[in-house]
């Protein structure tokens, strides 16, 4: 049984990758005008709007990792807290065309990510499962009448495919895992800066889809499912979770009225992958040595001014102390987001070095665990020099070269990872988690999008900004590397740099 779920998810990888040759299965043409709804409601729900303030406003970025009382539990924090994770962060305007970003990105600003509420006992709020409605910034009421459970509040997460298949096809599984390890990571930041830890639960997906209501299978005839992805509590508001509503309300939205297309795979491997999130193992809480803050820019800021950059100069040269400081939170313990993430590192950054100051352009690698850089080395090809490259991190000179031309090639021929400072490759290690539990195949995308969302906010703490790149050509990665099987695979990239701005898009508040 596992064996064929294993070979699922092997061959789903297979066929979903980019090639130089040939792009993985898509839409031979896109009808923008029948996009997908980017916000679902559901109808027939008692809506509550959330207060908007950001009551965490005054944190510096440099002061994140200092331990904080916890904000009260109740509907201004709560509010607080979704707009610094969901919620909306500005609307764009350009030509006539409208569209909303949030402090969470995704490929393609297609965000297949949906937000759920558990709360019981949350001042304000009265008991129930919710569905959080970033249009609004409101809570839809789609169940209530638990049986006794503590106080607390949980976080849930699903993902509607068709969002990100409508435009990107088979691949598009692959991005909502991604996107979902942003999200992961986006809680990460906003509940530290409100005194909160979040916890992953030790949740199977069907247990999910009953918590949430994604198994009820009637409400979601006609419309787009959603797959259920994780729960996490929120401590020390909340333990652990035993819902069993007594009444439910709503019905879902229709988001694709005329799905052109049908990508089978995507709902094979979502089956495939379908298990529990990691929750065993060592949480690293330490910072590393070299991770010292003196940032005084307020985080509140950076995670609501957070954009990707769709442009970069070619040519800043980003200062030695921000790039090690970005690289430093990488690590485990350099970031809140590893404080939520109980796993040995499993995927470690590849460095295209085009412009940092006093690095030598080229290749280098950043092993995230001890035992991670003994298997690279046997993997990657033998001429690499694997010169130490800085006296604290485990950053490694592989090759000294000017890779600018390789690194838009390897993504898609994208510019923006030639004209950024430093292009990123984040090389999960693959065959052995997959085929241990083929639900790792969801888990290693989202620390690769746990990863990214870190990098981006460094940078943007700094005045840097960074790009996810969904779009790159596997194998040509792989052969660069040299990597000639399958125990490690790239499945990200990204890019990081000094941002263009195209002054013809003006910029709107999130809520008026
Ligand atoms: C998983 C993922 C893959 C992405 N891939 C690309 C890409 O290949 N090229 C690109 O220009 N932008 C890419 N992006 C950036 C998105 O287009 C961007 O996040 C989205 O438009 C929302 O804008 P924002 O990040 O400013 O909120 C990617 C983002 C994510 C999260």
């Amino acid at each position: 049984m596992s064996n064929t779920r294993v070979a699922t998810v092997l061959a789903y990888h297979m066929r979903s990758k980019h090639a130089l040759d040939r792009y993985a299965d898509g839409p031979g043409t896109l009808d923008w005008e029948a996009q997908p709804k980017a916000f679902r409601d559901w109808s027939g729900t008692e809506r509550v709007a959330l207060p908007r303030d950001v009551a965490v406003s005054e944190i510096p970025w440099g002061d994140l990792p200092a331990a904080r009382a916890a904000q009260p539990l109740n509907a201004a924090s709560l509010g607080s807290f979704l707009r610094l994770c969901v919620g909306l962060t500005a609307w764009k305007e350009y030509a006539g065309s409208r569209w909303s970003l949030r402090a969470n990105p995704s490929s393609g600003n297609l965000h297949p990510t949906e937000t759920w509420l558990i709360c019981t006992d949350v001042a304000g709020l009265e008991d129930g499962l919710y569905h959080y409605q970033n249009l609004h910034h409101a809570l839809e009421k789609r169940a209530w009448g638990n049986g006794a459970q503590a106080q607390g509040l949980w976080l849930g997460f699903s993902s509607i495919h068709w969002r990100e298949a409508w435009k990107y096809g088979e691949r598009a599984f692959r991005y909502c895992q991604l996107d979902l390890g942003h999200a992961l990571a986006a809680v990460s930041y906003a509940a530290v800066l409100h005194g909160w830890r979040p916890r992953l639960l030790n949740m199977g997906s069907a247990e999910i889809a009953r918590c949430l209501g994604l198994d009820r299978a009637a409400d979601f005839i006609g419309v787009e499912g959603e797959e259920p992805e994780v729960i996490l509590a929120l401590e020390p508001c909340a333990g652990d979770l035993a819902p069993d509503w007594k009444h439910w309300a709503g019905s879902p939205s229709l988001l694709d009225a005329n799905p052109l297309y049908q990508w089978p795979v995507i709902e094979e491997v979502a089956e495939a992958t379908r298990g529990t999130p990691p929750v065993a193992g060592p949480v690293i809480a330490e910072p590393p040595a070299d991770h010292e803050h003196d940032m005084d820019i307020r985080a509140a800021q950076v995670i609501l001014k957070r954009r990707s950059a769709q442009a970069f100069d070619g040519r800043s040269v980003m200062p030695n102390a921000v790039f090690r400081r970005m690289l430093a939170g990488l690590l485990p313990g350099g970031s809140p987001v590893w404080h939520m993430w109980p796993t040995v590192a499993r995927v470690h950054p590849v460095l295209l070095v085009h412009r940092v100051e006093g690095v030598a352009p080229g290749l280098y690698a950043l092993p995230r665990s001890g035992v991670a850089k003994p298997s690279l080395q046997a993997a990657f090809r033998e001429m690499f020099s694997w010169q130490p490259a800085d006296p604290e991190l485990p950053l490694f000179q592989l090759v000294a070269a000017q890779t600018g031309k390789t690194a838009r090639t390897l993504s898609c021929h994208q510019d923006i990872a030639t004209q950024c400072a430093v292009a990123f490759m984040l090389v999960a290690e693959f065959a052995a988690p997959v085929a241990a539990d083929p639900a790792a195949y969801r888990h290693l995308h989202w620390e690769a999008g746990m990863l990214g969302h870190v990098v981006t906010l460094e940078a943007e703490a700094a005045g840097w900004r960074g790009t996810g790149i969904g779009c790159f050509f596997d194998d040509a990665d792989h052969e660069v590397l040299g990597l000639q099987d399958d125990r490690f695979q790239v499945i990200y990239h990204y890019a990081v740099g000094m941002a263009l701005d195209d002054r013809r898009i003006s910029t709107l508040p999130a809520y008026e």
